[in-house]
């Protein structure tokens, strides 16, 4: 091939990933303006639609009673953690790799879960073990299914070890998973842990979206 010819070729494959951009963020534009989640989100000054995922949550599944305390995994911008505030109201630590604009009696912990050393920072900045432990935690999607699949299933995991280390007996687990649900061993390691494990899909989970949640209640220390 000339060099002519593999510029040519260059440019047009260029082009063509501007183009495909061009439509997923046009069709992500398109789906929030019709997303009547996103409107409600924005008309009752929440930090994201994400928030009337655990608003659903715990209205199926009862996860918050007043009080309680939760360590919040990934949970920049910060609209569970203000639900979390509102409905449980206990000592609320928000952990995000991500910088998150500061939440009204929420402590933040900017930090990678990934990393060991988070364990200890959340260690020192905690009074004692959580009642509750919540995981929206999502790696950036590559639009490769089996991928995206492997992160999502590799950050639940990590929540779990999470929840483990850190919940008061009796406590609750709620993390965001790939649908089908837990499976294999974080599935084993939850059934060995708590007392009850269930999946459920809140309505304001987007239909086409790949995730869940598994609400585990009933931690056994
Ligand atoms: C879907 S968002 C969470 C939304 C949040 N629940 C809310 O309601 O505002 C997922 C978050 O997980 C965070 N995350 C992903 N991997 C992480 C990691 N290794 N350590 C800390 N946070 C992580 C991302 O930075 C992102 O902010």
């Amino acid at each position: 091939m000339s060099k002519k010819e593999k510029i040519f070729r260059t440019t047009k494959e260029v082009l063509k990933t501007a183009k495909r951009r061009k439509s997923s963020s046009t069709r992500w534009l398109q789906r929030q303006i019709n997303d009547p989640y996103v409107r409600q989100a924005q008309a009752e000054g929440k930090r994201s639609r994400a928030a009337y995922k655990i608003i659903q949550i715990d209205e199926r599944y009862k996860i918050f009673n007043l009080g309680d305390s939760v360590l919040d995994l990934g949970a920049a911008p910060g609209s569970w953690t203000e639900v979390a505030l509102e409905r449980a109201g206990g000592f609320t630590l928000a952990v995000d790799i991500l910088d998150m604009d500061s939440i009204k009696k929420a402590v933040i912990l900017k930090a990678d879960l990934q990393e060991e050393e988070s364990v200890e920072l959340i260690k020192k900045l905690s009074v004692d073990k959580f009642d509750i432990v919540l995981s929206d935690m999502a790696a950036s999607t590559t639009g490769h299914k089996s991928t995206d699949h492997i992160r999502t299933q590799a950050l639940a995991e990590l929540a779990a070890l999470y929840a483990v280390d850190f919940l008061k007996k009796g406590g609750t687990f709620c993390a965001k998973v790939f649908q089908g649900g837990t499976h294999g061993d974080l599935l084993l390691d939850l059934k060995k842990n708590f007392k009850t494990i269930k999946h459920y899909k809140p309505d304001a989970s987007r239909k086409g979206s790949p995730e869940t949640y598994v609400i585990a209640k009933g931690f056994q220390e």
